[in-house]
C-alpha cells in the first residue's frame, strides 16, 4: 500500500494580538503568573462579526492548495477539526466547503470532535482514506475561534489566559516516493476523565454524567414529566456556558501520555527517538513541552515551540507549528517529523512523518 503526504501547508492566525498585559485589563491575572505557568506572551483574537472558525479555515486552506499545486474545485474530501464550531450544527466542514465556493463538487465533508488531538486524528482518517486510494486530495483543517466563547471575568482566568485563535490545514495527497510521507499514525483516548477539561453546556446531559459521580448541580431543570428544556437552561447563562479545566490533572496525564504515544509510533516503524529530526507537539503548555523534549533527550533545536505567540489554538496548534518549521527551513526533504497532541476526552495521538 502506498503511503500519503502532506503535499501542501498553510496557517492563518488574526491580525489582532492580545498580550497578557491586554487581558490585566480585564482580570485578575498578571503577566508572570501568565509566563511562568504557560510560556505565552500573547495570544491572536479574530474580528467579531467577520472572523470565524470556518473563515480562519478558509484562509489557512487557500495557502495549503497553491502550495499543493492544486485548485479548491480538486478537493476531493474536507476533514475538519475544532472545538468551536460557527453553528452547534451543521459543523464547519460544510460551511468551510461553501466558503471555498466548492459545493458544486459535492464533495464530503466530516467534522473532527477532539479537541487538542482533533488535527491528529484527522490527519489519520486522511491517511486512510488516500492509502486505500479512494481520494487524492483530502483537506485537513485545525482550527479555533476560542476568542469568542471565553470567560473574561476573574472566574473564568485559569482556561482564557490559555487560548488563542487561529487555523492550520494541509493537503494530504498519494506519496510518490516510497518510504516518504505518512509512517504511522497512533491514536488513543480514555473517557474515565471526560469532565476533567471539558464544555458540557448547552447540552443534552440532563445531569446525568456528574450525578453518576455524586457531583449533580442544579441547571434549573424543569420537572422530568416537562417535555424539553435541558439542552439550554436560563440557570446555564449564569456563568456555567464556558470551558472547564482541572489544570493540574491535565498536566499530569499529559507529560505521561505524550513520551507514550510517541514511543509507540517510533517502534512501529523501528526507529527511536534519537531519528527525530523535529517534534512539533501541541502547543497546550511550554512547560509540558519541556517535559517530553526532556524525556525524549531532544535538543532544543528538535522541538518546535510557538505558544509563547499564539497560546493553545487547539485542533490548530500542530498545523500552524508544523506550517511555521517548514517555512523556516526547520523542516527539509527527508527529515523524520513527529506530530503530538493530548487533551480533552481524554483523547490523544502521534504521527511519524518522513518529509
Ligand atoms: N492568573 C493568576 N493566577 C491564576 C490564574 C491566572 N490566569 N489562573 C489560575 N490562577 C491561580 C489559581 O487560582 C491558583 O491559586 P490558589 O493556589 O490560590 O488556589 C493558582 O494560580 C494555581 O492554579 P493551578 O490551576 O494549580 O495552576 P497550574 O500551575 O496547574 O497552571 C495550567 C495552570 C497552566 C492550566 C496548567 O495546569 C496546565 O497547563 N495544565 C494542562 C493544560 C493542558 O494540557 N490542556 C490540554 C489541552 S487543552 C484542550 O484539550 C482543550
Amino acid at each position: 500500500m502506498i503511503n500519503s503526504r502532506i503535499a501542501g501547508i498553510g496557517y492563518y492566525v488574526p491580525e489582532r494580538v492580545v498580550t497578557n498585559h491586554d487581558l490585566i485589563a480585564v482580570m485578575d491575572t498578571t503577566d508572570e503568573w501568565i509566563q511562568e505557568r504557560t510560556g505565552i506572551q500573547e495570544r491572536r483574537y479574530g474580528k467579531k462579526h467577520q472572523e470565524t472558525t470556518t473563515t480562519l479555515a478558509a484562509e489557512a486552506t487557500k495557502i495549503a492548495c497553491q502550495r499543493a499545486g492544486i485548485g479548491l474545485a480538486d478537493i476531493d474530501f474536507i476533514i475538519f477539526a475544532t472545538l468551536s464550531p460557527d453553528y452547534y450544527f451543521p459543523g464547519c466542514g460544510v460551511l468551510l466547503q461553501r466558503e471555498l465556493g466548492i459545493t458544486s463538487t459535492e464533495i464530503g465533508a466530516l467534522d473532527i470532535r477532539n479537541q487538542c488531538s482533533g488535527f491528529i486524528y484527522a490527519l489519520s482518517i486522511a491517511d486512510q482514506f488516500v492509502k486505500t486510494g479512494m481520494y487524492r486530495n483530502v483537506l485537513v483543517v485545525g482550527a479555533e475561534m476560542h476568542s469568542m466563547g471565553l470567560d473574561f471575568s476573574t472566574r473564568g482566568r485559569n482556561v482564557t489566559v490559555i487560548f488563542g485563535d487561529g487555523a492550520g490545514a494541509v493537503i494530504i495527497q498519494p506519496a510518490e516516493e516510497p518510504g516518504k510521507g505518512i509512517l504511522a499514525t497512533k491514536l488513543h483516548s480514555d473517557g474515565t476523565y471526560a469532565e476533567k477539561l471539558s464544555f458540557i453546556n448547552p447540552g443534552s446531559h440532563g445531569g446525568y454524567h456528574l450525578n453518576r459521580f455524586g457531583e449533580s448541580f442544579d441547571y434549573g431543570y424543569p420537572d422530568p414529566d416537562t417535555y424539553g428544556e435541558i439542552f439550554l437552561t436560563p440557570k446555564m447563562l449564569e456563568g456555567h456556558q464556558y470551558p472547564n479545566m482541572e489544570g493540574q490533572f491535565v498536566f499530569k496525564m499529559a507529560v505521561q501520555k505524550f513520551p507514550e504515544v510517541i514511543q509507540e509510533a517510533l517502534q512501529a516503524v523501528g526507529l527511536r527517538a534519537s531519528d527525530i529530526d523535529m517534534l512539533i507537539p501541541h502547543q497546550a503548555n511550554l512547560r509540558i513541552s519541556q517535559f517530553v523534549q526532556k524525556t525524549l533527550r531532544l535538543r532544543d533545536d528538535q522541538v518546535w515551540n510557538n505558544i509563547q505567540r499564539y497560546g493553545n489554538t487547539t485542533a490548530a496548534s500542530v498545523p500552524i507549528a508544523l506550517c511555521e518549521a517548514w517555512e523556516a527551513g526547520k523542516v527539509k526533504e527527508g527529515d523524520l517529523v513527529c506530530l503530538a497532541a493530548f487533551g480533552s476526552g481524554f483523547t490523544w495521538g502521534a504521527a511519524l512523518i518522513r518529509w
